[in-house]
Parts: structure tokens; C-alpha cells; sequence
């Protein structure tokens, strides 16, 4: 694998030992204001995961992760550390529903836990070691989908994404824009265009701040542009994150994105779902089945302070979507690409990632 890439801003940290806190940009400033802010407290975590100060699904899970640590450390010596992760883990991942890298990375350092052999505060120096290899995985695993995603684009392509699923929603360099930012350190002329996700601008805020800063030619569209720029032959292939994965290879993911592959689809244009494993939800078998978050009626109606509808309109917020694995033409993941996903190979792909099913 080539050296990581760098960007000039990091999404979130763990910073000191046991007694530090979580470094993270406040998102909801961006693109006018890149301001720090620093999580010490589970309601912190929770909230700042709530108001999308921290999101996307894999910077969800590594922040949950860091959360557990926040959790347990101020546990005392009567404390049963292993009964406060379990209570930690259930207030963290009721913070969002959809994104099953919040259960998993709990899940992951609940389980670690209950296999360590020692005392209240082994277990809690335990705690921090398994949130720092989430954070750590998460990086490693976005380069090597990096690697797999940028070898199918050729010099010269026109690439389209919808929401952000860079570098801000994860500890490294995303997930759909890391084949963007492998292929232009590998000297590939790429350019972007990025939906701008309404309603709260994600793409427009974003993942366009975000590419413009690493260098990459970035167009903004608008939602309902997508189909018309790919019927004027302008775009080579889509690529998008996902916040869940069911096993039969249904992709859950920003609401606006099922348009963007029917579209793909009516135009013979490849959409590439890239997701790193801990997306893929092992207990659920269809896409039917995931919990889609509402948001409030307000981010709709009077975003970023300005109301654009009627007072007292009726108001329906899904934040997701979910496209059907029969529109899917591959999903990236980081131990290989799943062709054309169906139960069999998502499944394959979960056992080479060492899950039991
Ligand atoms: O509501 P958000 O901003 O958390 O939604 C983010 C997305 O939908 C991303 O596309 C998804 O989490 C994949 S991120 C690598």
C-alpha cells in the first residue's frame, strides 16, 4: 500500500492518556469557520453526535468508541466498570439510529472489555487501548479502500458524489473521496461533482470545502441537477459512503442518494458504494429493516436561520435512503471489491473480515 495521504485538518482525535478528551471539528461552522472544539463527557459526545458536530458513519463510530472511554474513566473502586461501559454504550448509541458504526464500535470495546482479566482501572487504561485501535483501524481501512476504489477510475473521469463520505465523516481520508484523493496523489486528473445534499448542505458544505482544500476540481450541484449532468454525458462513474449495509447488499445512505443510482442506472453510469465493514450490519438481511432517522421539521423549513416554507406546513424528514443492491454496482470495502452485491458475496466478505455469522 502507498504512505497515507495527508490532509490539512484532522476530523477527531483522542488527545493524552486516560484523563484527556476528544479534539473534534465543530462541523456545523464549516465552510466559514473551522473552529476545535474538545468532548470530556458521554452528554457531550451525544450531543455533539446529535447536532452532526461529529458525523458520517465512521467518524460516528470512532467518536463512539472515544465516548466509552469518556464513559468508564471516572469509574471508582467500588464501581463495576463493566456494568458503567454497558450503561455508557446504551446512552451513546441511542444518539442517532442509522448508522450501525455507533453500535459497532460500542459493541466492539464493550466486548473487548468483558474479555479482560483485571482490575477497575486495567480495565479502563483497556478501554482507551481498544477505542485508539478503532481510531487507528478506521484510518488504515480508508486507505486500502483508497487503493482498491482508485484503481477503477482512469485518468481524465468526471466523478459525482452525493452528502460527504471524506475525510470529515471519518478518522482518515473518507471513504467514497478516498479513491478521489488515492487517484490525484497517483497524478490522475480527476474532476468532482458534489451534490449538495439538502438540507443541511453536506455536500455543498462539506465535502466541496474539503476537495477544494486538498486541490481536486470540485463542482457543486444541486440535488435535483444529478440526472441532467449525467444525461449530458458529463459523469464517469458515482461514488458514494453508506451508513449501513444490509447482507443482501441493500445500501443505506443520505437521503437523495436512491435517485442518484436510479439515475446511474437509466444511464448505464457505474455507482460504487464505498464502506468499510463495520457499515455492514451482520443481523439484518434486508434493507427494509433498517431504522431510518427523522429529523426535526425545522432543518427543512428554516435552515441555517432562515425560514423558506409557511408557518405550519406539514414537514416529512427522512435522513436516509436506502438503494436496492440491484442498482449497485460494487461495493469497496477494505479487504476487497463485492461485484454486483448479492447475500452470497456481502456474506464472503464478512467472513474474510473475520466476522462469524
Ligand atoms: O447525516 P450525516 O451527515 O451523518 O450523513 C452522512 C452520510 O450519509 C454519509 O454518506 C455516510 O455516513 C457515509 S460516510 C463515510
Amino acid at each position: 500500500m502507498s504512505a497515507p495521504i495527508e490532509l490539512p485538518f484532522e476530523t477527531l482525535s483522542w488527545q493524552g492518556g486516560l484523563d484527556g478528551h476528544v479534539r473534534m471539528i465543530e462541523q456545523t461552522l464549516l465552510p466559514l469557520e473551522e473552529k476545535q472544539i474538545e468532548v470530556r463527557t458521554v452528554p457531550e459526545m451525544v450531543d455533539a453526535i446529535w447536532r452532526l458536530a461529529v458525523r458520517g458513519a465512521p467518524a460516528i463510530g470512532v467518536a463512539a468508541g472515544f465516548g466509552m472511554v469518556l464513559g468508564v474513566r471516572g469509574a471508582g473502586p467500588d464501581d463495576d466498570v463493566l456494568e458503567l461501559a454497558r450503561e455508557t454504550k446504551r446512552t451513546l448509541d441511542a444518539a442517532r439510529p442509522t448508522a450501525v458504526n455507533l453500535m459497532w464500535a460500542t459493541d466492539r470495546v464493550l466486548r473487548h472489555l468483558e474479555t479482560v482479566d483485571g482490575d477497575g482501572s486495567e480495565l479502563k487504561a483497556a478501554c482507551l487501548r481498544e477505542a485508539i485501535a478503532i481510531y487507528d483501524g478506521d484510518r488504515a481501512t480508508c486507505r486500502a479502500m483508497g487503493e482498491l476504489g482508485a484503481g477503477l477510475i482512469t485518468d481524465g473521469e468526471s466523478l459525482l458524489t452525493h452528502c460527504n463520505a471524506g475525510a470529515l465523516a471519518t478518522a482518515g481520508m473518507g471513504t467514497a473521496l478516498a479513491p478521489m484523493y488515492t487517484a490525484h496523489a497517483q497524478g490522475k486528473r480527476i474532476a468532482v461533482f458534489a451534490d449538495e445534499t439538502r438540507p443541511l448542505l453536506q455536500g455543498a458544505r462539506i465535502t466541496a470545502w474539503e476537495l477544494q482544500r486538498a486541490g481536486i476540481d470540485v463542482t457543486l450541484l444541486t440535488d435535483g441537477m444529478a440526472a441532467r449532468v449525467m444525461d449530458e454525458g458529463k459523469i464517469d462513474r458515482v461514488f458514494v459512503g453508506s451508513d449501513r449495509i444490509t447482507r443482501n447488499g441493500d445500501v443505506c445512505n443520505k437521503i437523495g442518494t436512491f435517485q442518484v443510482a436510479l439515475a446511474a442506472s437509466h444511464f448505464g453510469v457505474p455507482f460504487h458504494v464505498v464502506a468499510p465493514l463495520s457499515t455492514v450490519d451482520p443481523h439484518l438481511h434486508s434493507g427494509r429493516d433498517i431504522p431510518i432517522e427523522e429529523r426535526p421539521a425545522e432543518e427543512i423549513t428554516e435552515g441555517f436561520g432562515r425560514r423558506t416554507a409557511p408557518q405550519g406546513v406539514k414537514v416529512y424528514a427522512p435522513a436516509f435512503d436506502v438503494t436496492p443492491a440491484s442498482l449497485v454496482t460494487s461495493i469497496i470495502t477494505e479487504v476487497g471489491i463485492i461485484e454486483r452485491p448479492d447475500t452470497e458475496k456481502v456474506e464472503d466478505a464478512l467472513r474474510r473480515g473475520g466476522v462469524s455469522l
